[in-house]
């Protein structure tokens, strides 16, 4: 290693570190799609659930294949008390993503077969953290608002009952359904940082929860899956449409990052966006409140003219869970709570098919050094 011919991939840009058949991206036209299926009729027509089996199983569920996966996940939700009494106990200065990632650290410590890497078990544990993150967070979200935590309602969908747990009130369809797309949207990314996170800890043959927990602490990260708190927290600054141009002109001038602008892979239009952006649109309508996706649409206006870069997922989710709801600071956990099932599909696959991943570092340091005299 380490001759001048030898060139580090800055970030790994473009770098294929993997075989995958779950997802694939083409990030010039923008092409996304899921086991072959492209994005944009899986947004405008399946269910989380539907999507969760699409990715895990690589075809789509017949109806009594998709009645058991829902009961399945259905009686799956509810936590174990020592769960919640997690929750309370965590000090209210903690990052909500890092309650997320210890009670998912302790559901691990609670199974019996944490350690068996089996097909079986591992699709158990992915069906048991998809159900159970989604009552963790919307339990996060009530013991912040100082309220006790809502039990989840099996009679209803994954998405229906998220917001139940979060609201105590049942969502009509138009709310279920911006639950439900936004959830598959997020569900599942290709090799992005927590995905590949995931994969680099079962290449180690360690266990599922430790891959998950890996995987969350690094979609916590603003570059990540953490710029969707940042992007509503610029909205909530900014607060007024007539001064978002000014807003960005001094963030760019004092080059800064723009959160929910820019990706890694997709240079010519985040393919998740568009969808996003009509929700956010048509919630601002039915709120009769268009101010925050004016301020949206006017830092997009002013980051095409000034930049040319792209609006990302995280962009228009961002006032899409505002409108709903759902508490700020509690946007990345909703995340890693959808992104739960793309990353166990990819975990199966590393099991399936594993080898440690090991890469190389170019040494820039001293060599052949002697130590001082008074350390020999
Ligand atoms: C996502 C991200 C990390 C990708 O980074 P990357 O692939 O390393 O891209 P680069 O940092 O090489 O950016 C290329 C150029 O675009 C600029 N750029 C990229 N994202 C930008 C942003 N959000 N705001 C302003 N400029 C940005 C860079 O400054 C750079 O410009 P330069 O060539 O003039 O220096 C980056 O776009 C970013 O930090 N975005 C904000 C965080 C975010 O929304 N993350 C969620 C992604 S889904």
């Amino acid at each position: 290693m380490s001759s001048a011919s030898e060139q580090v991939i800055s970030g790994l840009e473009g770098v294929l570190a993997c075989e995958s058949s779950v997802a694939f991206i083409d990030g010039t036209i923008p092409e996304l799609s899921y086991r072959g299926y492209n994005i944009h009729d899986i947004a405008e027509t399946l269910t989380y659930e539907q999507v969760v089996y699409l990715l895990w199983n690589g075809e789509l569920p017949s109806a009594d294949q998709l009645r058991s996966f829902n009961a399945d996940l259905a009686a799956r939700r509810g936590l174990p008390s020592v769960v919640i009494d997690l929750l309370r106990l965590m000090p209210s200065s903690a990052h909500p993503m890092a309650g997320l990632r210890t009670a998912v650290s302790l559901l691990g410590t609670l199974d019996p077969q944490a350690d068996d890497n089996n097909p079986t078990d591992l699709r158990r544990k992915a069906a048991d953290l998809t159900a159970k993150m989604p009552t963790i967070v919307a339990a996060q979200a009530r013991l912040q608002m100082g309220q006790a935590a809502i039990e989840p309602d099996a009679s209803l969908s994954l998405a229906a009952n998220y917001y139940y747990m979060l609201t105590g009130k049942q969502p009509d369809a138009t709310i279920t359904r911006t639950i439900d797309t936004s959830l598959l949207l997020y569900a599942e990314h290709e090799t992005n940082a927590s995905t590949f996170t995931c994969r680099a800890v079962v290449g180690t043959e360690s266990d599922f929860y430790s891959a998950v927990v890996a995987g969350i602490g690094a979609i916590k990260g603003p570059l990540h899956g953490g710029a969707i708190d940042e992007v509503m927290k610029m909205f909530l600054e900014i607060d007024q449409p007539e001064r978002a141009a000014a807003y960005i002109d001094q963030a760019l001038a004092a080059r800064r990052k723009v959160a929910g602008f820019g990706h890694r892979v997709y240079r010519a239009g985040d393919a998740r966006a568009p969808h996003l952006r009509t929700m956010a649109q048509r919630l601002a309508e039915s709120a009769g409140e268009r101010k925050w996706f004016t301020i949206a649409t006017t830092v997009e206006q002013r980051m095409r003219e000034a930049k040319g870069i792209i609006a990302n997922v995280d962009y228009y989710a961002a006032p899409v869970l505002y409108y709903l709801g759902f508490p700020l600071a509690l946007f990345t956990n909703f995340v890693a709570s959808a992104r739960i099932s793309g990353w166990s599909a990819h975990i199966f696959e590393q099991y399936a098919n594993n080898r440690l991943i090991r890469p190389r570092a170019l040494y820039t340091g001293h060599r052949g050094r002697q130590l001082p005299a008074g350390y020999r």
